[in-house]
């Protein structure tokens, strides 16, 4: 089956049957920013990171859940694009604690690599760490709600242990019926923090060995508000 032919930021791309604009545009080396979806797994399109403009279409769409069609002019990189990925991403970031659990945190990486600076919004009020499971620690104060752990638990692990509560600003990550992540049922088979992009879950190593110091964070960001 031949791909489909369009354009990204006025370059000719060819998507294979199947492939997202994001996918497509990415093998062509378009950089689009992208926290939710995760190659290997079902995009989910709730971080809203990826917004690229389609020519004649009203409202910026999710580029890790569209599929191209022939024909289509798509600006990634453009101003408007562009506009909405740095305002998702700082939003983000207002709500990350003042340094990251993770040098190599993909918010802080998109964030810098698109220059947004310090948040002009204030932070959530941070919820207590879990420090409960002796594998595995748990900051939800860096978690930026994308689910990529959930469908790591429930879709490719299958085992169902993480899910989202609350609604709204009270929307959350929890462990069965809300427990601490030590005493739910969860495996400790590490997949929730293979896919976590921030450190929000984390192997306790690092921080037994003291190779990540709680209270000394990295961050690449001015984080002096
Ligand atoms: S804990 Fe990590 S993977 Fe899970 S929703 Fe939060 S940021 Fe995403
Ligand atoms: S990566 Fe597309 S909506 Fe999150």
């Amino acid at each position: 089956m031949s791909g489909v032919r369009f354009r990204v930021d006025g370059m000719d791309v060819e998507a294979r049957p199947g492939e997202t604009i994001l996918q497509a545009a990415e093998r062509a080396g378009v950089r689009i920013p992208h926290l939710c979806y995760m190659e290997g797994m079902r995009a989910d399109g709730n971080c809203r990171a990826c917004v690229v403009e389609i020519q004649g279409e009203r409202v910026l769409a999710p580029s890790c859940c569209r599929v191209p069609v022939e024909g289509m002019e798509v600006s990634a990189t453009g101003e408007r694009a562009r506009a909405s990925q740095r305002m998702v991403l700082e939003l983000l970031l207002s709500d990350m604690p003042e340094g990251s659990y993770r040098a190599d945190s993909e918010l802080l990486l998109w964030a810098t690599e698109l220059g947004v600076g310090a948040p002009r919004f204030s932070r959530r009020p941070a919820p207590a760490p879990d420090l409960s499971h002796p594998a595995m620690a748990v900051h939800l104060d860096a978690c930026i709600q994308c689910t990529r752990c959930v469908r790591a638990c429930r879709e490719v692990q299958v085992n169902d242990v993480i899910g989202y509560a609350g609604r709204g600003a009270g929307a959350r990550i929890v462990f069965d019926l809300e427990d601490p992540m030590g005493t739910s049922t969860c495996v400790a088979c590490g997949e929730c923090v293979q896919s976590c992009p921030t450190g929000a879950l984390l192997p306790r190593s690092p921080w037994e060995a003291g190779v990540v110091d709680e209270l000394d964070m990295l961050s690449p960001l001015d984080r002096s508000w």
